[in-house]
């Protein structure tokens, strides 16, 4: 019996692999850049599967190309807006993600993000390695303090509400917005108010966003809103880059509408926005949110769980309808 094959867009951690392994033919795109749109169709002709990751664009002729034996696209991450599910749909093609096993180490990354400008660590760093600084000074690098102010959260899903948990720890308030409250009960385990998305903007000392990438949120923080936040406010983004208006946002910083940013996601990856990378208010990494050996093992068995059931002929665990 020929064996299922199954094309893995990128290298991901072996250890997940190997359960694959053992029942398909796994094929693993050599480069460690993302594949050209021509090239993925190419590497998709005839595949059962395919792992796929946030930098490739899944479409219409990407699973034409692929053919009509394509059960599975099996992202290698929670945010799907790469994929075009109703394209999906009408090709008969389950897709997947990997909710759940991320949430921590992101929050964990937007945790970071706000206290590396909120202390001024990374303008630290930089003083203490130039060798420019003199000495303990009383006025020297001033940030502000956590306990006491308010966290804004966008979004409280499960990475929204890991942030609150570790907010709370550090005497933070809470508040925050989504289409829908949370259950009560929720709410108050956390400590959590629901506020009008108006309210948080103007009331929160640290907004952090950690809501989808869709065609409602794209650009939701734009210059009005930007111009809502209070001037001592920073903005923290681990959820998707469009969310913000980066053009907009450099703007404000640039004119100390807001105190200042921590952003792990960028509205063109790997491009800035001309202006960002020139400015001291802003701590910058290259979309680390779920990178950690434990997290992106985790993110590879759920992915590999979810091609093995597909193979099978039954409906993925992490099935994705897009309703
Ligand atoms: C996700 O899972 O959406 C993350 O951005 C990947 O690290």
């Amino acid at each position: 019996m020929t064996r299922p094959r199954v094309l893995v867009t990128r290298a991901i951690l072996e250890a997940p692999l190997r359960r694959l392994r053992e029942v398909a033919d796994v094929c693993i795109a050599s480069s460690e850049e993302p594949l050209s749109a021509e090239e993925l169709r190419r590497k998709a002709d005839g595949v059962d599967a395919i792992l796929c990751h946030l930098t490739d664009r899944v479409d219409g002729a990407l699973l034409e190309a692929a053919g009509p034996q394509l059960k599975i696209i099996a992202n290698y991450a929670v945010g799907y807006n790469n994929i075009d599910l109703a394209a999906c749909r009408k090709a008969g093609v389950w897709v997947s993600n990997t909710p759940g096993v991320l949430s921590e180490a992101t929050a964990d990354i937007a945790f970071t993000l706000m206290m590396a400008i909120g202390r001024r660590v990374v303008e630290g760093d930089r003083l203490v390695r130039t060798g420019e600084w003199t000495g303990w000074a009383p006025k020297q690098l001033l940030g502000g303090d956590f306990h006491g102010r308010t966290l804004g959260i966008l979004g409280c899903g499960r990475i929204g509400q890991a942030m609150a948990r570790r907010a709370s720890g550090f005497g933070m308030r809470l508040m925050y917005h989504q289409p829908r409250p949370l259950d009560p009960e929720v709410e108050e385990s956390l400590g959590l108010n629901f506020v009008s998305f108006d309210v948080l903007l103007r009331k929160t000392d640290f907004l952090s966003l950690h809501c989808p990438l869709t065609e409602e949120t794209r650009h939701l923080i734009g210059t009005e809103e930007l111009k809502a936040m209070k001037p001592t406010a920073y903005l923290i983004n681990t959820s998707r880059g469009p969310v913000i208006d980066e053009a907009a946002l450099v703007q404000a910083l640039q004119e100390k509408e807001i105190a200042g940013a921590g952003l792990d996601v960028f509205e063109e990856e790997p491009r800035l926005t001309p202006g960002l990378a020139e400015l001291d208010n802003v701590v910058l990494l290259p979309h680390l949110g779920s990178a950690t050996q434990e997290t992106r093992t985790r993110m590879g068995d759920l992915a590999v769980a979810n091609i093995l059931a597909a193979l099978d002929e039954k409906t993925p665990p992490n099935e994705l309808t897009g309703n």
